[in-house]
């Protein structure tokens, strides 16, 4: 866990103009101080992220919400105090004074205050917002651990804070409070019935055709490896034709018990949601460096608490797809 004195050099670091990654309750942040413009573009630089992407402004406190949104409407006060510190970002109408490069040219901003403790400490002693997407490569799966982000990012980012594994193990809720009625822009580990209960207004369940936070698109969170999402009683059956085709397979399945295909590498997820979220992205890094050419990924229930972890499955499937496919 980050000492005091790494978190102090990372405050340092942050001044200086330089990036932080960062433990949260959902994924580890590749974090710059969210008011110097020229620190924020080079996470965009470092991550290989479209310019396009607004990021998210973590903050220590709900009342330093003034400070960069223009406008708080009674909801995101409501929803502050029942979920922050917390895995929930809102979108609000943006203060004058916040950069284009945050905001990748919105009238809106994102805005979060993280409950992990380390995350809380280096904002606290920094004292401003830290600007921070997931600190992965562009498109690729989010990272739980500081060795993650090691491996992801090696000398480019040498700053990072080790938080342990990061808890949700999914990407925080993100909620549009910009308009009129609350939007669900990214499904989370709060879900639509939370939101809608804490607001006493119904709050839409991120569908198909739903809006979606810009800049995300069906390619994401994806391993290098092609991934399948197959229905269970189906992962034996395809994996063992995959390997009578000659290719090497591994199969992050809901049962540990692995059935005797020569071949497989069988990895036993989870069967309880919050588990399964917080294993995840390690799940789908470990199958990714195990040599295989083909995941296979039995499909999770469909049921809303496992409608985020379906979220990131069917696009990290998507982004596998269109890999495979260029
Ligand atoms: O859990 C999380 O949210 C993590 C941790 C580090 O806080 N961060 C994260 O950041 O997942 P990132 O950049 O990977 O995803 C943030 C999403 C992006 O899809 C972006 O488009 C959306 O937030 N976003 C940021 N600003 C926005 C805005 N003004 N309006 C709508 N969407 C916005
Ligand atoms: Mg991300």
């Amino acid at each position: 866990m980050a000492t005091a004195r790494e978190i102090d050099l990372a405050v340092a670091v942050l001044r200086a103009g330089g990036l932080v990654a960062f433990p949260t309750e959902t994924v580890y942040g590749l974090g710059a101080d969210a008011s110097n413009a020229e620190a924020v573009k080079k996470i965009f630089a470092v991550k290989g992220r479209p310019a396009s992407h607004p990021v998210i402004v973590h903050l220590a406190d709900a009342v330093q919400l003034a400070s960069w949104a223009r406008e708080i409407p009674e909801a995101a006060h409501l929803l502050a105090q029942r979920f922050w510190p917390g895995p929930l970002t809102l979108i609000l109408r943006r203060a004058r004074a916040v950069s284009d490069v945050v905001t990748g040219g919105q009238d809106t901003v994102a805005l979060r205050v993280p409950s992990h403790p380390v995350a809380r400490q280096l904002l606290a002693r920094f004292g401003g917002g830290i600007a921070a997407p997931s600190a992965n490569r562009f498109g690729r799966v989010s990272a739980t651990t500081a060795g993650h982000v090691r491996r992801e990012f090696g000398d480019a980012v040498p700053c990072v804070l080790d938080g342990g594994e990061a808890d949700v193990g999914i990407e925080s809720t993100i909620l549009d409070l910009s308009g009129g009625a609350p939007v669900l822009l990214r499904t989370g580990w709060i879900t639509a019935e939370e939101l809608t209960r804490a607001l006493g207004i119904e709050v839409a369940a991120a569908g198909e055709d739903a809006p979606r936070a810009p800049g995300t698109h069906a390619r994401h969170y994806a391993p290098q490896t092609p991934l399948m999402l197959v229905e269970g009683d189906l992962a034996v059956e395809i994996a063992a034709s995959l390997v009578r085709q000659g290719r090497r397979v591994a199969v992050l399945a809901f049962s540990a018990a692995q059935p005797l295909i020569a071949g497989v590498n069988w990895v036993a997820a989870p069967g309880e949601a919050a588990a399964y979220a917080h294993a995840l992205y390690a799940n789908l890094r470990a199958l990714d460096e195990s040599g295989c050419d083909t995941i296979l990924v039995e499909r999770p229930p469909r049921d809303p608490a496992w409608a985020a972890i379906n979220d990131r499955l069917t696009r990290a499937a998507a982004g596998a797809a269109e890999d495979a496919a260029t």
